[in-house]
């Protein structure tokens, strides 16, 4: 074994493929010879010195984490603000990894996770204690900066498009005397890259999603009622994509579901029934609209291959990092072709990648608003490439997903209540 443990945290919304990262940490420690921790519930498990003994765990099991969904060591949106005002929690953590003897700290999460991993670095480096901190991409969002793209949001894509294209198949069944309107709400907060992923659904001008609502373009209400209306007096029906990040002119959310997190972004949701009633209420068509919500970031049943594929090089690639001492770095996608579709991982510092929120550009929407270009489909198309799916028990015809057993190290610290400090 050599000097020094690491310990994996996970951060932020989960993933279908966040735990293939996780498992690639795992296999790549095991590899080099790393003892291996995973703080319970992310950096609040770091600070409660709570920490998995992944050693304790069964290999099958910890493989099993490539093809099972959601964060196997729970994950948890906590912001830590800077030391000034939030030392304790800085001198905790130090203390914690120093019982631990842990040496290499990876952060899986999206921008506001990079931000709390570049705050441990500078504290550790400020600090004197040797520690190497890589912040490990994920989100859904696709939103952070740098990486060609997010692992996790190659699979909500998928899911996306597919759910679009397959619900468009039931409505233009029944529309003559049925539905005519369906709305889909997907998430992405500010960002409209699933909802622009819902776009690769649409093989000619008329195919399904008709109209995309993306966070980027203000919503207007007539322009959109005219397209609706149109589009079902053209084609029979008209299926509607909406993010769940949509504004008015005036910046405001269409829909937001009342709350507000750690990292002070408002709850987003239920734009996709405020939208329907629109429709209803305007145009007199009979509709029905779905919030997909969790399920798309949690249909591991429906993951892309190219996005597990990414989600385990950059767990890979973070242990390598960490052991040849890289710090505050975080391992991105370069894309290195279209045709054939290749790409590589290379380190980005994590300063470049803190708190940056990379949106849809505008030329990867349509002059019109309402739909994608040419551009987004060649960038989003490979990542949705492949399928990964899940081995299935026979038995019960549902996936075999990890059951672990997550039994903690030995404390050897006092209890640390963090709501106190
Ligand atoms: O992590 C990204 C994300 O899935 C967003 O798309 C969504 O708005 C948000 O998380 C939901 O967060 P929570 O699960 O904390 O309500």
């Amino acid at each position: 074994m050599r000097e020094g443990h690491l310990l994996y945290a996970q951060s932020g919304g989960v993933t279908a493929v966040i735990n293939a990262t996780a498992a690639a940490v795992i296999d790549t420690c095991r590899r080099r010879r790393v003892r291996v921790f995973a703080a319970r519930i992310g950096i609040l498990g770091a600070l409660r010195e709570e920490l998995i003994d992944l050693a304790r765990e069964d290999r099958a099991a910890l493989a099993a984490l490539r093809h099972t969904p959601g964060g196997a060591f729970g994950s948890c949106r906590f912001k830590l603000k800077s030391p000034e005002v939030d030392r304790a929690h800085y001198e905790r953590l130090l203390a914690v990894f120093a019982a631990h003897d842990i040496r290499h700290f990876l952060y899986n999460g999206g921008n506001d996770s990079a931000d709390t991993s570049l705050k441990i670095a500078e504290f550790a480096r400020a600090r004197g204690y040797p520690l190497h901190v890589i912040g490990v991409p994920k989100t859904v969002d696709n939103d952070l900066p740098i990486t060609d793209a997010c692992p996790g949001f190659g699979s909500v894509a998928k899911y996306t498009a597919l759910s679009i294209l397959e619900a468009s198949y039931d409505v233009a069944s029944m529309c003559e005397s049925s539905t005519k309107v369906f709305v889909m709400e997907v998430m992405g907060r500010h960002a409209g890259w699933i909802a622009a992923a819902a776009g690769l659904a649409a093989g000619g001008p008329d195919d399904p999603p008709h109209l995309i609502l993306f966070p980027e373009i203000p919503f207007d209400e007539a322009a959109f009622l005219a397209r609706v209306k149109a589009t079902v007096a053209r084609v029979g029906y008209c299926a509607v994509v909406v993010s769940e990040g949509l504004r008015n002119a005036d910046g405001r959310f269409l829909a937001e579901a009342g709350s507000v997190d750690a990292f002070g972004h408002t709850q987003l949701g239920g734009v996709g029934p405020v939208v329907a009633q629109l429709v209803k209420s305007r145009l007199g068509y009979k509709f029905h609209w779905a919030v997909p919500d969790y399920l798309q970031r949690s249909a591991r049943h429906l993951a892309s291959r190219v996005d597990a594929e990414q989600a385990w090089a950059v767990g890979r690639a973070a242990v390598e990092y960490a052991l040849a001492g890289h710090d505050a770095v975080m391992p991105v996608i370069r894309r290195v072709s279209n045709r054939p579709f290749r790409w590589t991982i290379e380190p980005a510092p994590l300063k470049r990648i803190a708190n940056v929120e990379k949106k849809l550009p505008r030329s990867f929407i349509r002059a019109d608003g309402f739909g994608i270009t040419a551009a987004a489909r060649r960038y989003l198309e490979p990542l949705i490439r492949g399928e990964d799916t899940p081995p299935y028990d026979r038995a019960s015809g549902l996936p075999k997903y990890a059951r672990l057993k997550l039994a903690l190290a030995k404390k050897q610290l006092a209890a640390y209540s963090i709501a106190d400090k």
